[in-house]
């Protein structure tokens, strides 16, 4: 059975990668309290006793407006620490998939973005994951890069569990409508990986779920599915809302070289939702 590291493994997406992978290879599920990425020796050594056929690295800073007050750390983990890890990938010759983000992009773009469009990310966040890309580039024989945008799932924080909370402490919200793009659910995106590693894909591959929206429309879809659609949701735009880090307006990628290369596709982002909604229901 193949042997497969994955960093972060307690993290949103880190939690269904384990589960997704855990019938079909040996899973080696690590985090900050295994190692800290950004400790050079300590990564290298501890992925080296491991000895990993492929390793999946979701480790990363991902606050992305802590980011723009903590930008040597932003650099550190998901810039350094990257390198970390494809160093001992290097050394071992093991296969490293790399997961980076729709931020790489300014957002200007009219349509969505493909893996060959120009990268300009607009905030810390985008210009240290980027950072990570190219060390994965440079230093890794094998890699996929996969691209993806908006994560929702049962682990973590995110704009899903956001929205439902302040519904329902608030009873109103205000929403921004000029940023778009297409919400992933870390359940389809972690098959959506196990699919390119049996298939045996390399280089970069932008993955999300089907279908486009801006946060507005997300949002109200949330509530409406929830039985929520009395929540009043006002429209702002992105300059209302004072963050620190700069959002891209346009997060669309576009997902026909994944779907093309492995006959797979995502389903749309609403059918992902619903799923998730019913899952956590039940919990
Ligand atoms: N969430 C999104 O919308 C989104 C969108 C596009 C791309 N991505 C990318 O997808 C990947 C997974 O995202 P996610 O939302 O699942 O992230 P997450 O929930 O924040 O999980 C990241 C994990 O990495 C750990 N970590 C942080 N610093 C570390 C360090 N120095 N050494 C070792 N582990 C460390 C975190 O531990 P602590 O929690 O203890 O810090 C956490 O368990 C990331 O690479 C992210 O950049 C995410």
């Amino acid at each position: 059975m193949e042997r497969v590291l994955i960093t972060g493994a307690k993290g949103m997406l880190g939690l269904e990668l384990t589960d997704v992978f855990g019938d079909s290879y040996d899973v080696y599920g690590r985090d900050i309290d295994d190692f800290d990425i950004t400790r050079d020796e300590e990564t290298v050594d501890a992925i080296i006793k491991i000895r990993p056929d492929v390793v999946i690295h979701t480790a990363a800073y991902t606050d992305v407006d802590g980011c723009e007050s903590h930008i040597e750390l932003a650099h550190s983990v998901n810039g350094g620490g990257t390198k970390n890890v494809a160093s001992a990938c290097r050394e071992l010759g093991s296969e490293m998939v790399y997961i980076s983000t729709d931020y790489v992009f300014d957002g200007t773009k009219s349509g969505a973005y493909s893996e060959e469009d120009s990268t300009c990310p607009i905030n810390t966040y985008g210009r240290s994951k980027l950072e990570g890309e190219r060390w994965v580039r440079t230093m890794v024989g094998q890699f996929v890069i996969v691209r993806t945008a908006w994560l929702f799932g049962r682990g973590g924080d995110h704009f899903v569990k956001t929205i439902l909370k302040l519904a329902r402490e608030k009873g109103a919200l205000s929403v921004v409508t000029d940023q778009v793009g297409s919400p992933t659910y870390a359940v389809d995106l972690s098959r959506a990986i196990y699919i390119l590693m049996e298939k045996k894909c390399r280089g970069i591959y932008h993955i999300t779920n089907g279908k486009t929206c801006s946060w507005y429309e997300y949002a109200q879809e949330i509530l409406a599915m929830s039985g929520l659609d009395n929540v009043s949701v006002d429209q702002i735009s992105s300059d209302q809302l004072d963050r620190a880090a700069k959002r891209p307006r346009n997060s669309v990628l576009d997902r026909g070289k994944f779907e093309r290369e492995t006959g797979y596709r995502m389903r749309p982002w609403r059918e992902a939702l619903r799923d998730y909604l019913e899952r956590e229901a039940k919990r």
